[in-house]
């Protein structure tokens, strides 16, 4: 028997202030903060920020388009797009911090953010910038819309996006070649406000249905919380019904053509969130195609749901990206900020270049259009509407 007692005296104490940073996160939540209103704000600053592999590339066509819709509010001096430096890999390695403290700096100056996918390195404790986006913004709603018309797919997904699995995932507990722990966090607040916000959309947006997805059968604390928690905040809804499932047959159901077109909003922690709605993307048409909101009190980011596909630069066809999803990401961000009519505007011009007209199309590789022929189309659509 080896003498694990220094690794469970150094684990304890790591615990410890786990457990207090975690309480005293759940307590500056509970206090709270109230959201910002868009509709009154005289200037909205957007900063815009490229991301690594693909990202600079289909950022770089996101901010012709986010140019071109908003002309009149730059000119006016309404809206202000600001260029954020430094979210790099290469920079982010080089000074060892998951976001650069001048880059978060900047990033807290502006009001919303939007984003290109930036690459997390496996293994390693750097953590993904973008869960320390997520936490550092607090940015606890990540809504994916997904929606197939001709198969009457309809379906907005609510993942807590700051807790759960990730709040604590490079933050595991190690004893070298024998045992590995990691922590997954559910706390009241967390669970609250993501529930209200799941709701909430239900209730304005005409839903009657929303599914809770958990394993609350064998994460009894955690998901067990979840699940309950919801259903607390459910019992304010009295129009909705609020449905229990498990995660695995949820992602059956998603693929279930008898069924899953009964399924509306969804609300479900974070790792969940973060499987199924790659699924979804894919029934929709590719993970290319999905925009992804982070939204939070104070600020918002808006991002593609898909990586920065490496492999994509290596073979030197970065310029054969997609950039759908990061236009859907453009659209959910002038919603946000309460721009509908443009959001409006480029959701049409969406549907008419990828369902109905479809005379530019890209394929992610030479074959197909490149992204910035794409970006024009779309450009083009948009002035005919
Ligand atoms: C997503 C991504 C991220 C996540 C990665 C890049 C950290 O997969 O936004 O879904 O796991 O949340
Ligand atoms: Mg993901």
């Amino acid at each position: 028997m080896c003498d694990y007692t220094s690794y469970i005296d150094k684990a304890t104490e790591q615990f410890r202030q786990l457990l207090i940073e975690q309480l005293a996160r759940q307590d500056k939540m509970e206090a709270g903060e109230s959201a910002k209103d868009f509709g009154k704000m005289e200037k909205i600053t957007v900063g815009v920020c490229g991301g690594d592999g693909i990202g600079p590339i289909i950022v770089k066509e996101a901010e012709r388009l986010l140019r071109f819709l908003l002309a009149d509010e730059i000119a006016s001096g309404k809206v202000e797009i600001r260029q954020i430096e430094g979210l790099t890999i290469e920079n982010r390695l080089a000074l060892g911090k998951a976001i650069p403290d001048d880059t978060l700096a900047a990033i807290k100056a502006c009001d919303v953010l939007l984003k290109g996918p930036t690459t997390t390195p496996k293994g390693g404790s750097m953590e993904s910038a973008n869960v320390a986006l997520r936490r550092e913004l607090d940015l606890y709603a990540n809504v994916r819309p997904v929606s197939v018309p001709e198969k009457n797919i309809d379906w907005i997904f609510y993942r807590e996006n700051t807790e759960g699995e990730y709040v604590l995932g490079s933050r595991g507990i190690e004893v070298p070649d024998k045992l590995a722990m990691d922590f997954k966090v559910t706390t009241k607040s967390g669970t609250r406000r993501i529930a209200r916000a799941a709701f909430e959309y239900a209730k304005n947006n005409g839903k009657t249905n929303v599914a809770i997805v958990t394993k609350a059968n064998i994460m009894k604390k955690t998901d067990g919380n979840f699940t309950a928690i919801c259903h607390e905040v459910a019992a304010e809804y009295p129009g909705i019904e609020a449905e229990d499932w498990y995660i695995d047959i949820m992602t059956a159901n998603l693929v279930n053509e008898a069924i899953r077109d009964r399924f509306q909003v969804f609300v479900l922690p974070n790792l969940y969130g973060d499987i199924i709605t790659d699924e979804a993307a894919q029934i929709q048409g590719g993970v290319g195609t999905a925009g992804s909101a982070n939204i939070g009190d104070r600020y918002a980011m808006f991002e593609a749901i898909h990586g920065s596909a490496p492999r994509m630069i290596e073979e030197g066809i970065g310029e054969y990206a997609n950039p759908s999803s990061i236009f859907k990401a453009v659209e959910m961000m002038l919603r946000h900020i309460a721009m509908p009519v443009q959001a409006d505007r480029l959701a049409k011009a969406m549907e008419i270049c990828n369902e109905t007209e479809k005379k530019v199309v890209v394929t992610g590789n030479r074959d197909g259009a490149t992204c910035a022929r794409f970006a024009d189309y779309v450009m083009e659509t948009v002035q005919k509407l």
